[in-house]
């Protein structure tokens, strides 16, 4: 009991000595979680005969009635010319190439899934096959991420050459470690073609030994004609700051709603909710819409809504609107499919407030 007086008499104090409200300046902000991984730059070598476990799949129909032609098949670094020779190849489709994230593998859920879907839109899919490299400590991992993306760009300069593949249908998308991996993939690729790789698209792209990077070391607006970013959980296995073209900061971008309001989806649960949001704009390619933020932090404060003209951007396969980029609040549900569609543009559409607000929307409570 004096214990208890004791603590609630030294919050009183504290509050006393303060006097005033927080403020950033005050509270400081986040560093986030493993910003810098001394070393992670340095070079990394895949070695000729490692580069054997370097690959792409081709993704095909792996029901047991489909003839074997016609399944996935992988093709490691020294084979990629003979992609274009594979059956389930149709040059005139969009080709999307997924990149998994750290221990990540094309035969995972994560890949497959979204491999599948994009199969069914239409496209050639591509998925990377790196798990030798993604399976290390994670920033010896992190540092791989150059001579991987190198070498799948010189795959990729072999598909691309003239008669073959069109630049202008091809696109990557990559989650976590993934997402970062996609832009020394493009960086590589713009290097030896002089071409940049239209679109790409960056679900929850990784902080850990990235956010503080210079552009050369991490996902950057140069490295496509369009790169998309899906921000879930900024601080913590996600990255802070807004290096795409247009910015998607899901509720704010730093934690996801889960099933209790108060009780915020895990670091981990919001990293991979980057996935199941895209998973759904893939079917649902115009109903999430975000509005537009004049910075990082009103997107952290839940505070974009309001302004007039109002300006939005959809988070979608299709119909992101280039012309206008930028920082874009996306709130959503915290239950699957997620979505709001325009009622999302409106700040009672809002998760966190519209339950706050419910909660306590009684003037006098008594019990
Ligand atoms: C790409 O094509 C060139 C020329 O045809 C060839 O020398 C090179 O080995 C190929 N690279 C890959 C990764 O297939
Ligand atoms: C795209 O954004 C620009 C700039 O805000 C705007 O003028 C244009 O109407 C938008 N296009 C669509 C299709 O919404």
């Amino acid at each position: 009991m004096v214990f208890l007086v004791k603590v609630l008499f030294t919050l009183l104090m504290a509050h006393e000595s303060f006097g005033m409200m927080s403020s950033k300046a005050m509270e400081g902000y986040p560093e986030g979680f493993l910003g810098n991984c001394p070393g992670s730059n340095k070079p990394a070598i895949i070695t000729k005969k490692s580069l054997k476990y370097l690959g792409l799949v081709v993704l095909g129909d792996d029901s047991p009635q489909s003839p074997r032609k016609y399944r996935s098949r992988t093709y490691n670094y020294y084979q990629a010319k003979e992609i274009a020779k594979n059956p389930n190849w149709d040059f005139r489709r969009k080709t999307i190439l997924f990149l998994g994230g750290y221990l990540d593998s094309p035969n995972f859920f994560v890949s497959q899934i979204m491999g599948k879907t994009y199969r069914k839109m239409g496209y050639n899919v591509l998925l990377m096959e790196a798990n030798r490299f993604l399976t290390l400590h994670y920033p010896i991992s992190a540092r791989y991420v150059r001579p991987i993306g190198m070498h799948i760009a010189e795959m990729l300069t072999n598909l691309t050459q003239p008669g073959l593949m069109d630049l202008n249908k091809f696109e990557l998308a990559g989650i976590s470690l993934g997402g970062q991996l996609i832009s020394f993939v493009a960086k590589n690729y713009h290097r030896i073609t002089g071409n940049k790789i239209p679109r790409l698209t960056a679900l929850d792209p990784s902080g850990p030994c990235f956010r503080n990077n210079d552009p050369e070391n991490r996902l950057d607006d140069s490295d496509g004609d369009l790169v998309v970013v899906i921000e879930t959980n900024i601080d913590g296995f996600g990255m802070a700051a807004p290096v795409g073209h247009v910015n998607f900061y899901v509720n704010g971008g730093e934690y996801q709603p889960a099933d209790l309001y108060w009780i915020p989806c895990s670091v981990m649960c919001s990293h991979v909710r980057s996935y199941t949001i895209w998973y759904v704009a893939l079917h649902h390619p115009k109903s999430f819409i975000g509005v537009k933020c004049d910075s990082v932090q009103e997107a952290r404060k839940h505070a974009c809504f309001g302004k007039t003209p109002l300006s939005t951007n959809i988070l979608s396969p299709y119909y992101v609107n280039a012309s206008n980029p930028g920082i874009f609040y996306l709130a959503t549900d915290n239950n699957y499919p997620y979505y709001l569609g325009e009622k999302g543009l409106n700040k009672d559409g809002e998760f966190w407030t519209k339950n706050l607000i419910y909660f306590n929307s009684e003037e006098v409570l008594k019990l």
